[in-house]
């Protein structure tokens, strides 16, 4: 599974703990996010992940900032894409299984480096249960068709 991974400033060291995390677990990972002594917008390395999953390049995302917030929402605005912001477990394993996110996102200020493994670990491993669930991911797509026309 190819996963990608990107971050704003805040979240260079927590970036680096996960991408490791992930490499030492087989997944591929490639990073689009700021580096040690960058600045960088969050909104950036959001995009730059939901485009390339939205593409077909990439499989799932990982994105990290202070809050995990601006980066999602940013992401959330590539069609298609379903970023969610989870700083538990129970939350990323739901985002997976009833939401059918490609995108997991966090906060470097908000949950610590064990959390944030355990939650990445709960994410990838949690296949999407469909049936009723897509129903109603078919109407978030709705919304996204009604007003992108
Ligand atoms: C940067 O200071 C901070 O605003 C950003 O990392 C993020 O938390 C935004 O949602």
């Amino acid at each position: 599974m190819r996963i990608g991974i990107g971050n704003d400033h805040t979240a260079v060291e927590l970036k680096d703990i996960i991408a490791e995390h992930l490499k030492d677990s087989g997944f591929e990972v490639v990073d689009f996010g700021a580096k040690a002594g960058e600045r960088c917008d969050y909104p950036v390395p959001g995009k730059a992940v939901a485009e390339a999953i939205a593409a077909g390049e990439l499989d799932r995302g990982v994105l990290i900032c202070g809050t995990g917030i601006g980066i999602s929402l940013a992401a959330n605005k590539v069609p298609g894409i379903r970023a969610a912001v989870c700083s538990e477990p129970y939350s990323a394993k739901m985002a997976a299984l009833h939401n059918n996110a490609q995108i997991i996102a966090f906060g470097a200020r908000v949950v610590g480096s064990e959390m944030a493994k355990m939650i990445v670990d709960t994410f990838l491993g949690t296949e999407f249960e469909g049936g009723r669930h897509q129903n109603r991911l078919d109407i978030i797509s709705e919304i996204e068709e009604k007003y992108s026309r």
